[in-house]
């Protein structure tokens, strides 16, 4: 009977346990969560959504009350084009939340940042490469290419000193994504050292239609493990997506892949950044309580809690402090739905906006619950406190669990 810690991930000489925790903006995936993994011999990833905010909740700097500061001028104008980040100030927070957490890391694994190209930021190539270069710079270990095809991205960052020793890697839904991307980054002679296969389960936002159902992710990486080796190249494949046991991650091991990647089962975890409340909701959640739909202003089907605050929100937009989905026009599609609601109801207080939300605002507020399929099995990992809440679990515990588990079966905190 073999368990996840009978496989290794290899990159060059160097071998790690196969288990990678998932990067989950806005601070889901926190530092403390990625020190764990790392200290345990696996990958931890931190995200670089809405980093700006993020340093300031941790380092109590005051990166978006100076952006604020400086736009407030326009909070009432429909037309955000003029709001813009400072780029000396984008890096300063990449490189304050990735360098501090480079410091703390013990062990032998790794440290990598997940990084959305959706986060078009009014200004999507310059925002990019700042953030690019500043994890480098930060001394990160790797790069996550995520949300987006990532046709460009490589290229934006090719003359920075460390472009050949960062680990680069790219989260894929379909063979297709990974040939337009494979032939972009041959053009510079800079493959990538891994490649994230995302299933329909995941959490977050899918690079599926809301016709996701039908897909799967065993038979998405299959196709992918074929193709590669039909091209003779060696890269890990690392599955993402509804692997909820270790058991789950032997079966993809055994077919080929090179380590898994999983987030869910660490969101209820001490470390994990989401708020004690919030991880009782995730806990609580039955089947029929999660939803894939498409209030996401990026255009992606996302995966939540119905009973999100986010969901049916009419806040007025926030772009003046965050402004993280402004395309290079200072567009949003939450910035017109927001506006056809207000012209529609002009004496309303509070307007609802249904059919897309807030996401920089809800995201920062842990108010959009985003969270993957098996969600409601979560309670199952865990006991039910005397006050009939559901008790925590350790990061390193979930780990271990993971690494160790054999027929599917789910070790208890304490067991
Ligand atoms: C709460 C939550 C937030 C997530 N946020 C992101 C994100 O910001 N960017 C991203 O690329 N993936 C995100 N994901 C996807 C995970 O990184 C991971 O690939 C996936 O959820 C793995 O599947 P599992 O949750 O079933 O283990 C998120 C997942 C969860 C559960």
């Amino acid at each position: 009977m073999k368990k996840v810690d009978d496989f290794r991930l290899t990159f060059g000489k160097k071998e790690f346990v196969p288990i990678m925790t998932g990067g989950m903006g806005v601070d889901i995936s926190t530092a403390e969560l990625s020190l764990v993994a790392a200290r345990l011999g696996g990958i931890g990833h931190i995200s670089d959504a809405m980093v700006p905010t993020v340093s300031d909740r941790r380092f109590k700097t005051g990166f978006v009350k100076e952006k604020q500061k400086k736009y407030k001028y326009n909070v009432a104008n429909r037309d955000k084009s003029v709001v813009q980040f400072d780029l000396v100030r984008l890096a300063e927070a990449t490189r304050m939340h990735v360098g501090r957490t480079m410091e703390a890391k013990k062990g032998d694994g790794l440290i990598f940042i997940n990084t959305m190209e959706k986060l078009t930021m009014g200004s999507p190539r310059n925002t990019l490469r700042v953030r690019l270069s500043a994890a480098m710079d930060g001394g990160i270990d790797g790069i996550t290419l995520s949300a987006g095809l990532h046709l460009g991205s490589l290229a934006l960052v090719e003359d920075h000193p460390r472009f050949r020793d960062v680990k680069f890697g790219i989260i894929v839904s379909s063979l297709r994504a990974l040939t337009l991307f494979l032939r972009k980054s041959a053009r510079l002679n800079r493959l990538p050292d891994y490649i994230i296969v995302e299933g329909p389960l995941a959490g977050g936002h899918l690079g599926f239609g809301m016709d996701w159902a039908q897909y799967d992710l065993k038979t998405i990486v299959d196709e992918i493990l074929r193709y590669l080796k039909q091209e003779e190249l060696a890269i890990p494949v690392i599955p993402a997506g509804g692997i909820f046991t270790g058991t789950d991650a032997v079966e993809f091991l055994e077919a080929g892949a090179s380590a898994v990647q999983v987030a869910t089962r660490f969101t209820v975890t001490h470390e994990c950044g989401l708020p004690a409340k919030v991880k009782q909701e995730y806990f609580k959640a039955n089947e029929e309580d999660i939803e894939v739909n498409l209030i996401s202003p990026t255009g992606y089907p996302m995966r939540m809690l119905k009973n999100s605050p986010a969901i049916g929100s009419g806040i007025r937009p926030n772009c003046e402090a965050y402004g993280y989905l402004l395309d290079a026009t200072g567009n949003c599609a939450y910035i017109e739905a927001y506006n056809r609601e207000l012209d529609k109801h002009p004496d309303e207080e509070d307007i609802s906006v249904k059919d897309k939300t807030c996401l920089c605002t809800h995201m920062r507020n842990f108010d959009c619950w985003t969270c993957g399929h098996y969600t409601y099995r979560l309670k199952d990992t865990t006991r039910r406190l005397p006050d009939g809440s559901y008790e925590l679990l350790d990061a390193e515990h979930v780990f271990h669990d993971y690494q160790f588990c054999t027929e599917h079966r789910i070790a208890l905190p304490g067991a």
